[in-house]
């Protein structure tokens, strides 16, 4: 059954307790496996993250006929409200609620609030619903394999008969050649390690290694992502 509203939202309380869970540990690593720590990092500031999508999203998806669209660990909804824009009917998941108050704020600015559902909800626990949307994006979700593989299972499964599945993420190589991303080669993966985890159930368009040139105070530095499209056929 597909649901295109929000089906596993999370209980203040249970938000709670994975705070406690992340205050108890001081490693950076599993702080970043919680909501806690991402509410409070969407605090900081205004935007964390650019309001523009994806570039990588942006190239892979734009020629595409919208549909329904499923952005898994949305943040603050610049790559599903990118979509919306371009005519997708959209439901963004993440399970830091700070980021989606944001993100609806982003969207309402950009009048696209009608065409995007910001839902606050574990992916660890979500069940998106089977072969229903005909693209699901996944852009820069970094955490652990044990963890990241049974989510990139669900999110292959929720691909619809014709539909794309799209990832984009910070490569197991940017640790010592790219700049940026996340500095713990277990949050870091590649694009073999994603069509493995996929095991077969898509059709790879897409899988590899991308230079992104990314412009810093110093002049422009060169991050270096990974990207795998499947479809369903
Ligand atoms: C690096 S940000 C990327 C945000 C967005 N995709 C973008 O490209 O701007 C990673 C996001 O993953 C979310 N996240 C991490 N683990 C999650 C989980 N288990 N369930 C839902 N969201 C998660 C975080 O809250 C954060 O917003």
């Amino acid at each position: 059954m597909c649901k295109k509203t929000a089906s596993e939202t999370l209980k203040t309380s249970d938000r709670c307790k994975a705070g406690s869970r992340a205050s108890a540990s001081n490693s950076r690593w599993s702080q970043a496996l919680e909501p806690l720590y991402w509410d409070q990092r969407y605090a900081s500031s205004e935007l964390v993250w650019t309001g523009d999508a994806n570039h990588t999203l942006v190239a892979e998806a734009e020629g595409l006929l919208p549909g329904y669209a499923l952005d898994l660990a949305s943040g603050e909804g610049r790559n599903a409200i990118w979509l919306a824009e371009q005519g997708w009917s959209v439901r963004a998941v993440d399970f830091s609620s700070v980021a989606n108050e944001k993100a609806i704020r982003l969207a309402k600015s950009r009048h696209v609030d009608h065409k995007v559902d910001f839902e606050t909800a574990d992916l660890r626990v979500l069940a998106p619903g089977l072969q229903c949307y005909d693209l699901v994006t996944l852009v820069y979700l970094q955490i652990p394999q044990a963890e990241l593989n049974p989510i990139l299972v669900k999110a292959a499964s929720a691909v619809a008969p014709g539909g794309t599945f799209l990832l984009v993420a910070h490569d197991s190589e940017n640790l010592e050649h790219g700049f940026g991303g996340p500095q713990q080669a277990g949050m870091l993966y590649t694009a073999a390690q994603v069509v493995a985890a996929l095991g077969g159930e898509l059709a790879i368009e897409k899988a590899s290694r991308i230079e992104r040139p990314v412009e810093t105070k110093e002049g422009i530095k060169i991050a270096i992502d990974c990207v795998v499209r499947g479809k369903r056929l």
